[in-house]
């Protein structure tokens, strides 16, 4: 029986493109190598739709995702359209409608690249985003426009059963990586929200023999991660926390252009989304020389997802024996082009 997938994929704007071209022809030449097929809906949902319609993507555009094995993305945003319009119109209903509240963004060192640190040959972060409620909320508003008075009111929301089923991914995570869970926190600023947060995390994994939550401030956390990021293996945190700190550990790890993020709906009633951690970039866009790395890896996360692990190592193995070679873009101080660096991984795909 022959398998393929069917896969939605939203190169969206700036090298969201760039990155998704190349990284399609790398899932098709490990799927030709291992015996599967993808089947691609190409779809132009970006700031240009934007433009022209009102609309980052049709009003059934979740209806059509629905029927789809997986969602894959670039990434979206254009300095000509207000960031909060691109990320709201199409990238967080994705995520809230098909329910995608893990968000998993692994790093390491990848061979040849050099960090921006000596010293973190080991380092091996996975961060457990949560990625439906927190900090990233529609409710609150800003009021007294054009006064002296003027003001602005942003609501966080966070959940019981929200911040209890982050935890638990995040435990199963800690399990099989060294048994502590550090949680990321700031119940002493924030002190509705955060408290709540260190405790449902703590009761949950409580349940968890073997792992131990350690509980680290945000601030501090941030610290420890320039300082010494091998001492952090499994991280669990808030939306925006989550968001902030996987940056940070792909700048750690040498470039954010490596990163890559997959939103997983893990009950698998709905498609699940993969994504390079970058944005759009818009000061490289067009040049051909975005690092197609996190859209590899990303792609890497989805094949592994669908069940296709073979494919998904070959994949990884492909990118990683490229960058061991010394091929790299030039924001890891290489001189390679997208497309020259993909050419070299669909070669070893061979
Ligand atoms: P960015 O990630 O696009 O760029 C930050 C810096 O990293 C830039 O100097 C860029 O050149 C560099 N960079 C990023 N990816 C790279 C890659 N693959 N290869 C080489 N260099 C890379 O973040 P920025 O500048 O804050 O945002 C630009 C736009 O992207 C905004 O409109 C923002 O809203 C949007 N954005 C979209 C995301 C998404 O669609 N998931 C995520 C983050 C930002
Ligand atoms: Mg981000």
């Amino acid at each position: 029986m022959s398998r393929n997938f069917t896969i939605d994929s939203i190169p969206g704007d700036g090298i969201g493109v760039d990155v998704t071209q190349v990284a399609m022809e790398c899932v098709d030449a490990a799927a030709a190598l291992h015996g599967f097929t993808v089947s691609w809906r190409i779809r132009d949902w970006n700031s240009d739709l934007y433009v022209k319609t009102g609309r980052m993507m049709p009003v059934d555009g979740i209806e059509q995702l629905s029927s789809g094995d997986g969602i894959y993305l670039g990434a979206v945003g254009t300095p000509d359209v207000p960031d909060d319009v691109t990320l709201w119109g199409l990238l967080i209903p994705i995520r809230r409608e098909f329910d995608q509240y893990i968000n998993l963004r692994p790093m390491k060192l990848l061979p040849g690249v050099t960090g921006a640190m000596p010293g973190i040959e080991d380092l091996d972060i996975v961060v457990v985003r949560e990625n439906v409620e927190g900090e990233y909320s529609q409710i609150g508003g800003r009021f007294g426009a054009g006064t002296d008075a003027e003001f602005a009111v942003q609501e966080s929301v966070f959940t019981k059963a929200g911040i209890s089923r982050v935890a638990r991914y995040a435990a199963e995570a800690a399990a099989g990586r060294g048994g502590t869970l550090v949680s990321a926190t700031k119940s002493n600023g924030i002190i509705h929200t955060m408290p709540f947060w260190d405790e449902v995390v703590a009761r949950t994994v409580a349940q968890f023999a073997g792992v131990t939550v350690d509980k680290v401030l945000i601030d501090a956390l941030a610290a420890r991660l320039v300082m010494k990021p091998t001492s952090v293996r499994t991280i669990v945190a808030s939306n925006l926390f989550g968001d902030i700190l996987s940056d940070l550990v792909a700048g750690v790890a040498g470039s954010i252009g490596i990163a890559p993020s997959a939103n997983l709906n893990p009950e698998r009633r709905y498609p699940s989304m993969f994504e390079p951690v970058h944005g759009s970039a818009p000061d490289i866009a067009g040049k051909g020389i975005a690092n197609p790395v996190g859209a590899l890896w990303a792609a890497s996360m989805m094949l592994e997802h669908l069940g296709e692990v073979a494919a998904a190592r070959s994949l990884t193995a492909a990118f990683e024996s490229t960058l061991a070679d010394g091929i790299a873009t030039p924001d890891l101080g290489g001189s390679a082009t997208t497309m020259e660096f993909a050419k070299e991984v669909r070669d070893r795909l061979r």
